[in-house]
């Protein structure tokens, strides 16, 4: 049996949610906006743009279009400050050990990400050949919740959407993934995630034996 293993990458793959989070954090309160980590919740898998058009209906700002496209490019490069002291240390937890796994039982595996940043972190983590597809924000017109970006990684690994399984750490992934009637496994918090077919807190939790299961069953 051959399946596809789609990954979500921030907050799945790596830890970068925290540097999404503190760099954005960083330019709310440069114009007097300020949000808590529960509301930047809602900022999880969310295109860039999205992010911070949100920021902004929250405290209420608007922007020129050049304004906008500065605070844009300002966080990325907040951000990408933040990518490049990673290196492959920085691999969450449990994630090449179930890479591999399914790597050994012939298994086909995508990313599925909305981040225009994905293809240099994957470089960096020394993964990137680890995918037979990568989906990634630069990929797709539709950002999550649409199920573009994993409709499309289906589409290039040959694979037919119901025979998909899509890991995710984000509610707007979560509802983008079960749009694309695949099976949803949530990385992280129930109580966030409760729209997931499974839900583990991180890759430690999941078993061989689980894995093998979706693979055989
Ligand atoms: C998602 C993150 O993976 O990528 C979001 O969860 C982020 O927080 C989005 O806004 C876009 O990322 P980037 O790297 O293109 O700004
Ligand atoms: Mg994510």
């Amino acid at each position: 049996m051959i399946k596809g293993f789609i990954f979500d990458l921030d907050g799945v793959i790596v830890d970068t949610a925290k540097y999404h989070y503190l760099a954005w954090k960083e330019l709310a309160n440069s114009i007097n906006i300020d949000f808590t980590e529960t509301e930047n919740e809602q900022l999880k898998g969310v295109s860039r743009a999205e992010s911070l058009q949100r920021i902004l209906n929250w405290g209420n700002v608007e922007l020129s279009e050049t304004k906008f496209n500065r605070m844009m490019s300002d966080k990325n490069k907040i951000y990408i400050d933040y990518i490049n002291k990673m290196d492959e240390t920085d691999i969450l937890p449990d994630v090449p050990r179930v890479l591999n796994f399914l790597k050994t039982h012939k298994q086909l595996i995508a990313l599925g990400s909305a981040s225009k940043n994905a293809k240099y972190i994957l470089k960096k983590l020394d993964l990137f050949d680890e995918f037979h597809v990568i989906i990634d924000g630069a990929s797709v017109t539709n950002p999550k919740p649409n199920p573009e970006v994993f409709l499309t990684a289906a589409e290039k690994l040959h694979v037919s959407p119901i025979d998909c399984f899509v890991f995710e750490d984000a509610e707007a992934g979560i509802e983008a993934a079960n749009a694309a009637h695949m099976k949803t496994i949530g990385i992280g918090d129930p109580k966030i995630l409760s729209k997931a077919n499974k839900i583990f807190s991180d890759f430690t939790q999941i078993p061989n034996v689980y894995l093998k299961n979706l693979i055989y069953k």
